[in-house]
């Protein structure tokens, strides 16, 4: 099947032109194609912009064990209206996915339920190295070093010096200090305000374990990223860039503060909290200065009777990759950053860090993951439109100029103007350590 794309805006990897796209099978076959050539179908965009789809490297899509909140296919089918093409998904599911075996469990259900390309993380736990060092198909290893959500914890120095001496793929981890918390929390005892979760879980908690892991991964020159970002202080610990080392921020903490906890009360409950208006504007800098170069949502749904628990019954965590393009596009609308870097923080960065196999960029002999955006379109985002299986966002009420309106996963329309295709699954993401990381493309 041969689909052309015709003069839509198409942002490559050096430049933004208003040519077309040809789309061979599962690839991208051609740039500004000759114009006689004979195709199946082909799409007029002109007045539309088409970008690489967006690759979300922290997702909880709760399947197996708590489909309750979510599953892949519903999971899958909000990162299609959403323009999330392939995403990484985490460990804290039930069972927990830290064996070879259980990542292929996952694998085996992302194949027939998911929509789009999948990828899934290993699991570390105090005594799974062995498993740890002898993971394949997988795009790394997830640390809680601090516990979130479940309970993965590896908080032990001797069992993070380990992890980071002896195993070779990526690190990646949750970065909240567990005895500041837990001092915190027992100061705190008895609350059941949920302004005090960003007392407990404090800016010194993110900034203590953040420190400690770019310890243990400069000590062990070991490739490591940095989850939600959620300080302005941690930032200035990536200011000197070193090559294996990378870090990623999330909307929520883009666009939300303390300030925020009065209006929408448990729903913006999450690990790490959200922090201060001043958190907010260093996190901007930093993503537009460099120090960090990924966008991901941690989408993390849990049901809507479950957040309406008083805290701190309440769960952390908000659902997110049905929207996480169009906040950004917005602010694209608004001004505050190009639609050149938005595809770099949440495309092309991502699949960098990752060592993601034909993913992130529109170019010849690329995956044809693509997204068609109306940077005019404004559209409200509503709990009743939302496809997330737990059927609201924070979000809610909120008008957005800039949306997806048309997806291709490995060339196939799975989404278009608000229909979804769910004849064909998504693929496998393919990881080749070897391309050695976001640093080395940037070399
Ligand atoms: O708020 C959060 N929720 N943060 C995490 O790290 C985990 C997540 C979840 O799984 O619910």
């Amino acid at each position: 099947m041969k689909t052309l794309i015709r003069q839509a805006t198409v942002v490559l990897p050096h430049e933004t032109v208003q040519t077309s796209v040809l789309i061979d099978g599962h690839q991208i076959a051609d740039i500004d194609p000759a114009p006689q050539i004979s195709v199946d179908e082909t799409i007029d965009a002109p007045g539309l912009h088409l970008i690489p789809g967006v690759v979300d490297d922290q997702v909880h899509f709760r399947e197996p064990g708590l489909t309750q909140k979510e599953d892949l296919a519903s999971a899958s089918r909000a990162c299609a209206k959403g323009g999330v093409t392939t995403f990484l998904e985490m460990p804290n599911t039930i069972p927990h996915a830290i064996t070879q075996e259980r990542l292929e469990a996952k694998l085996a259900l992302a194949a027939t339920k998911s929509l789009v390309n999948y990828g899934f993380y290993i699991g570390a736990t105090p005594n799974n190295l062995d498993e740890l060092k002898s993971a394949h198909r997988t795009p790394g290893i997830k640390i809680f070093i601090g516990s979130s959500t479940g309970d993965l914890l590896v908080d032990e120095q001797e069992a993070l010096e380990r992890i980071f001496a002896e195993t070779t793929l990526p690190i990646t981890a949750h970065c909240e200090d567990e005895a500041t918390v837990q001092a915190n929390r027992e100061r705190l005892a008895g609350t059941h305000d949920v302004a005090n979760h960003s007392k407990i879980r404090d800016h010194q908690a993110a900034l203590i374990a953040t420190r400690r892991a770019i310890d243990l991964a400069c000590r062990h020159q070991h490739r490591f990223h940095v989850l939600h970002v959620s300080t302005g202080a941690e930032t200035e610990l990536f200011a000197d860039a070193r090559p294996w080392i990378t870090a990623e921020v999330c909307p929520h903490h883009l666009f939300f503060n303390v300030d925020d906890y009065q209006r929408l009360g448990t729903l913006i409950q999450m690990n790490p909290s959200l922090k201060h208006r001043e958190d907010n504007a260093v996190l901007w800098e930093a993503l537009l200065d460099g120090r960090v170069q990924v966008i991901a949502t941690d989408h993390a749904p849990h049901t809507w009777e479950e957040k309406q628990q008083p805290y701190p019954q309440s769960p952390s965590g908000l659902p997110a990759v049905e929207n996480s393009l169009a906040l950004l596009l917005n602010e694209v609308h608004r001004g505050r950053c190009t639609l050149e870097q938005v595809v770099h923080w949440m495309c092309d960065a991502p699949a960098r860090v990752w060592d993601l196999v034909g993913k992130g960029r529109i170019a010849v002999g690329y995956d044809a993951d693509l997204v068609l955006v109306d940077l005019e379109r404004t559209q409200e985002v509503r709990n009743e439109r939302q496809v997330t299986k737990c059927g609201w966002s924070p979000w809610h009420g909120v008008r957005l100029t800039g949306w997806p309106v048309r997806t291709w996963v490995m060339g196939h329309t799975v989404f278009n103007d608000g229909r979804f295709d769910t004849s064909q699954p998504g693929s496998e993401a393919q990881f080749d350590h070897s391309l050695g990381g976001y640093w080395a493309d940037q070399a």
